[in-house]
């Protein structure tokens, strides 16, 4: 009865969020996914994917998953070119770790809320009137503001690297406040917050949560740490995006609430097709998009592996000194 339940919500809640998705017939849609691998091929590409691309780009991609998971793949690939489906700071440390190699991003608009909320020249400023501090930065930031960094955590890793961080020196963590404050809570250390947020993870609340909880009661609800204090607290597990596929296969529970952008669900829905799984709303929507992250579409795949653009360009000098942090993190966290 639970589940039905769970089913019919569920298919309310996909119904509301496909409203913004273009309209394609499945054939087309094929179509398309056949012209981007025979152009893979052609150039001899990979197709990197975050676990927040469309359905249609995670299907064919040679690996999906989280920024961490995304960063070791990039920086052992033998592919002459990268087709980094994700938001621009993730292809940028794609291009960082292998300046070689061609980096595309089918959409270069393709931004991130919270790598803007993070801007280099109050970084730097703030770095020298604190020359002793020692800087830990959210992969979700630019080249630059890398480059001013000691090291650099994902959300799959920031508590191991904030518990290894230097004792006996000043911690700044930029730029999200809430993973920060989680990292903070979880692991008893002081740090300095930058007041970054991602518009995507801020739109969940407390009190939409409570009521969906009560139409599943006892399914595990599962959060990303860059949601707000009040709606981790209502979390029964926190973790990046590649952790919700680890936990949720890993719990006997069937139904899960998932308190993160909906291109997660396809994943979980992907390869764990016996369990349900409820995207957690926020007030304005029964689940909840990036816009940037759905700027990438299947079509602008194409387009990019085509004519090997937009391509990511860093200067040289940014890009090194951007590589030292990542492969702090790399060493670190391996
Ligand atoms: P992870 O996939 O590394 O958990 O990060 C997702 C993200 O960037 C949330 O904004």
């Amino acid at each position: 009865m639970q589940a039905l339940a769970s089913l019919v919500n569920h298919g309310a809640a996909v119904a509301d969020c496909l409203q913004v998705r273009p309209g394609r017939t499945p054939e087309e849609t094929s179509l398309l996914q056949r012209e981007v691998l025979d152009l893979k091929k052609a150039r001899n590409a990979i197709i990197l994917a975050h676990n927040y691309q469309l359905p249609e780009i995670q299907d064919i991609a040679d690996f999906v998953g989280d920024s961490l998971g995304l960063s070791y793949q990039a920086s052992k690939t033998n592919a002459d070119v990268i087709l980094f489906c994700g938001v621009h700071f993730m292809a940028e440390t794609a291009k960082i770790v292998n300046p070689e190699k061609t980096v595309l991003i089918p959409d270069a608009n393709a931004g991130c809320s919270l790598a803007d909320s993070c801007d280099p020249v109050a970084l730097r400023r703030w770095r020298e009137e604190h020359p002793d501090a020692y800087v830990v930065a959210y992969i979700n930031c630019t080249a630059e503001v890398k480059a001013l960094a000691d090291i650099i955590c994902t959300s799959g890793n920031a508590v191991k690297i904030v518990e290894r961080a230097p004792k006996d020196r000043p911690i700044l963590f930029l730029p999200d406040e809430n993973l920060g404050q989680w990292a903070m809570e979880k692991t008893g250390r002081k740090l300095d917050l930058w007041r970054g947020a991602c518009h995507t993870h801020l739109a969940f609340t407390a009190e939409t949560l409570m009521r969906l909880r009560q139409q599943h009661p006892g399914a595990p609800i599962v959060a990303h740490p860059e949601c707000i204090r009040s709606v981790r607290l209502l979390a029964d597990h926190i973790c990046s995006t590649e952790g919700m596929m680890k936990f949720c296969k890993e719990h006997a529970s069937d139904t899960f609430i998932i308190v993160t952008e909906q291109g997660m669900l396809h994943r979980l829905r992907r390869e764990l097709p016996g369990k349900i799984f409820v995207p957690a709303p926020t007030r304005a929507c029964a689940c909840n998009d990036c816009g940037f992250m759905k700027m990438n579409t299947i079509e602008k795949a194409r387009d990019a592996l085509e004519t090997l653009s937009p391509e990511v360009q860093l200067d040289a000098e940014i890009r090194r000194s951007a590589l030292l942090p990542i492969r702090r993190m790399l060493e670190l966290a391996a």
